[in-house]
């Protein structure tokens, strides 16, 4: 398999954005102000925010980190959500998903302002997506998009097999690839839990993308040889070789399917960067709006 290299790519964009920058303060605009909330400490959440946070430093942005407590109660959450709408001085924001149980995430998600949503979380962005507007598209979903095209890989008239029907990553990700546009233009096969004869589907598939979140989920005898597979899981399993006794995988069997024809995205190192990098281009976007 060839490797899909989204660090690369991610750094890439990123220079790029770091240009842009450049450009806005020489011609006189601010630089441009990400913020993310987070509640609670859930290791992983923040790990991601960290990543966010520094990539802001790496591009010229400014950004805010807003450290809730795990007990804070929704309705102090949704005062903080509306700070940040009411902030002149933020472009864009992220509410760092999970929240805790007691909180209801899609009434918190609903109170961010949509010129302000750059995760594309809020309802209004999602409509616009799926009736093809312009609007602020999830990061995750639009980094494959973007990786798909700097790697010059043809989706025209191609099947795409997407497992997994998150509102995050498998619904925006079937809507993108159906499209008509370069990428786009896929046939998209949308697979879940309940999808039968789940192999045969995606042994047809010319684009496949797991975001199932289960660690070696796809199997090489799940891949059609020559077949373009991304790989979104982000799972960390036991690994007694490492110091932390753990390590990150995907969801799919990269081992196994290395010796094969085609291309595929590791983890790390695949799609987890360049959500970064689309997260930053789409808080350049909301200060250029
Ligand atoms: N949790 C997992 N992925 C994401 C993401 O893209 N944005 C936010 N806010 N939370 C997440």
């Amino acid at each position: 398999m060839q490797i899909i290299d989204g660090k690369a790519t991610s750094l890439a964009i990123q220079d790029e954005i770091k240009e842009a920058v450049t450009e806005r303060l020489a011609s006189g605009s601010k630089k441009p102000h990400l913020a993310a909330i987070i509640v609670g400490d859930n290791p992983a959440s923040r790990a991601y925010v960290g990543h966010k946070i520094k990539a802001c430093e790496r591009v010229g942005f400014e950004s805010t980190l807003v450290e809730l407590s795990e007990n804070i109660q929704e309705e102090q959450l949704l005062q903080e959500v509306e700070a940040l709408n009411a902030n002149q001085a933020i472009d864009g924001f992220i509410v760092q998903l999970p929240l805790p149980d007691h909180i209801d995430s899609q009434r918190v998600l609903e109170a961010v302002h949509p010129d302000k949503d750059v995760d594309g979380f809020h309802p209004i962005n999602a409509g616009k997506l799926s009736l093809g507007l312009p609007g602020f598209q999830p990061a995750t979903p639009a980094g494959i998009i973007e990786l798909l095209k700097r790697y010059g890989i043809e989706t025209s008239g191609k099947h795409a097999v997407v497992i997994g029907r998150s509102a995050i990553v498998g619904t925006p990700m079937t809507l993108l690839l159906s499209r008509n546009a370069n990428p786009g233009n896929c046939t998209v096969t949308m697979c879940h839990s309940r999808t039968q004869n789940l192999q045969a589907i995606t042994r047809s598939a010319d684009i496949l993308i797991a975001a199932i979140g289960r660690p070696h989920f796809v199997t090489a005898d799940m891949v059609k040889p020559g077949a373009v597979v991304i790989d979104v899981g982000i799972n960390r399993i036991p690994d007694a070789t490492k110091k932390s006794g753990t390590r990150l995988t995907g969801d799919v069997d990269y081992d196994a399917l290395s010796n094969m024809d085609g291309h595929i995205t590791p983890v790390p190192g695949g799609v987890g960067p360049m959500t970064i990098a689309m997260l930053l281009k789409n808080t350049l976007d909301a200060a250029a709006s």
